[in-house]
């Protein structure tokens, strides 16, 4: 009986210590799961070979241009999870990965919710802002799923309010919504490009080129300075800023990169511009098309709409953007996707640090990094 109890004591002496560590354990278990959710991105999620793309005599390449991969819509969500299981989209993320100059990116959508969200997913890093105005010929489910993504990311902004971007005008209001939505917050420049934009290049590499524009608007790789934005008369259509804005608009707003500091004297401007309509489905202006387009493939605007065919060239293109047709080749934005993730994750020119948080791994291609 004697030692009965006293086994009985030791046990209990004994699992005080033990549940403590277990606790512990627990603890920092949890806290590493969680720590490493946050630096270690997840690679797109693709089903073709994109490093086979790169050779357009490979059996591989011949066999994909015959039968393209087609954006496939997925089922709506029925909550925030099910958008943070499909995607990589960190709410904190190191310093050295996300950089320190606040961008805003800005695009009006209408259709292709799976599109939105994978060129979201390419740009996406917790410092940045993005905001979707959407279209008012967009679908219910389409504003029902942007509206979630806008409720389930705090940097994602989704307006409530439908613009109609048929015209100038309505374009450059759903633009001046987002800016005016977030103007206390501290962005230092905003991106705007049209729905069919791709980028090409981190986010960060974005957001140091932009930071060397100090106050300064470009579009159309054309800079203007403050004093050019206030003395511009919105009556002079034989001015550079008039020109290049109205080609600028004509091709749906893409890209130009304005400093947060001129954003309400240029849209003043623009606005004060005669308004006009712009190409859409319904009325595309194609007449005058990009050159070199190898696809034969026009955006509603004329701009050329990349695939496959064209991604052994693009690491070599220093264009920011480009155009993809999800409904023509959604492979090849698959591919782009994957050049972006190596280019911010991996690439040691614009990101010298991003290998430390793949837990030094020395992995260097997405495909080292699946293994
Ligand atoms: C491209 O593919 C072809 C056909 O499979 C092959 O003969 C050629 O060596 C490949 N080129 C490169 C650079 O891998
Ligand atoms: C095209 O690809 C899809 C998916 O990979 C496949 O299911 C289909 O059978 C292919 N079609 C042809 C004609 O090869
Ligand atoms: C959008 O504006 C255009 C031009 O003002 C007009 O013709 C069109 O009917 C409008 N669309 C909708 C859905 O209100
Ligand atoms: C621009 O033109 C409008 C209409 O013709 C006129 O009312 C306005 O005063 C003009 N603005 C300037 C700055 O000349
Ligand atoms: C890209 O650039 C590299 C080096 O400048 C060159 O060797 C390669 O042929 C280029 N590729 C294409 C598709 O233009």
């Amino acid at each position: 009986m004697a030692n009965h109890d006293i086994c009985t004591k030791t046990m209990w002496a004994l699992s005080v210590p033990l549940c403590i560590l277990l606790i512990a354990f627990i603890a920092l278990t949890a806290y590493a799961t969680y720590s490493f959710h946050i630096f270690v991105p997840i690679a797109p999620n693709n089903d073709i070979d994109c490093e086979q793309m790169f050779n357009t005599s490979s059996e591989n390449f011949i066999t994909y241009i015959e039968n393209r991969t087609l954006l496939e819509p997925s089922q709506n969500d029925k909550n925030c999870f099910s958008i943070r299981r499909r995607r990589y989209l960190p709410s904190d993320m190191p310093k050295s990965m996300a950089g320190n100059h606040n961008m805003y990116f800005i695009r009006v959508v209408s259709k292709d919710y799976d599109f939105v969200e994978e060129v979201l997913t390419m740009m996406h890093s917790p410092i940045h802002f993005f905001c979707f105005p959407i279209d008012i010929s967009a679908d219910a489910l389409f504003k029902e799923r942007m509206f979630r993504l806008g409720d389930c990311m705090v940097n994602v902004l989704v307006p409530r309010e439908l613009f109609n971007t048929s015209t100038a005008h309505g374009m450059l209001n759903a633009h001046r919504k987002c800016l005016k939505e977030i103007d206390e917050f501290d962005w230092k420049h905003a991106v705007i490009t049209a729905e069919h934009d791709l980028p090409l290049h981190s986010t960060k590499f974005l957001s140091r080129r932009s930071r060397r524009l100090r106050d300064m608007v470009e579009i159309n790789g054309v800079h203007f300075k403050e004093e050019q934005l206030l003395a511009a008369d919105a009556n002079d259509t034989s001015s550079q800023l008039y020109q290049v804005t109205r080609n600028w608009m004509q091709h749906l707003c893409s890209v130009a990169t304005i400093s947060h500091s001129q954003h309400k004297t240029l849209y003043d401007y623009l606005l004060r511009t005669p308004n006009f309509d712009l190409p859409n489905d319904l009325h595309r202006e194609t007449y005058v098309v990009e050159s070199n387009c190898d696809t034969k493939k026009y955006d509603v605007d004329g701009s050329c709409l990349y695939a496959m065919e064209d991604f052994p060239s693009i690491r070599n293109t220093t264009r920011l953007f480009i155009r993809g047709d999800p409904h023509y080749d959604f492979g090849f934005v698959q591919c782009v996707h994957e050049v972006v993730f190596e280019r911010t994750y991996f690439d040691p020119i614009s990101n010298k640090n991003a290998n430390n948080y793949l837990y030094g791994s020395h992995k260097n291609l997405i495909n080292d990094y699946r293994n």
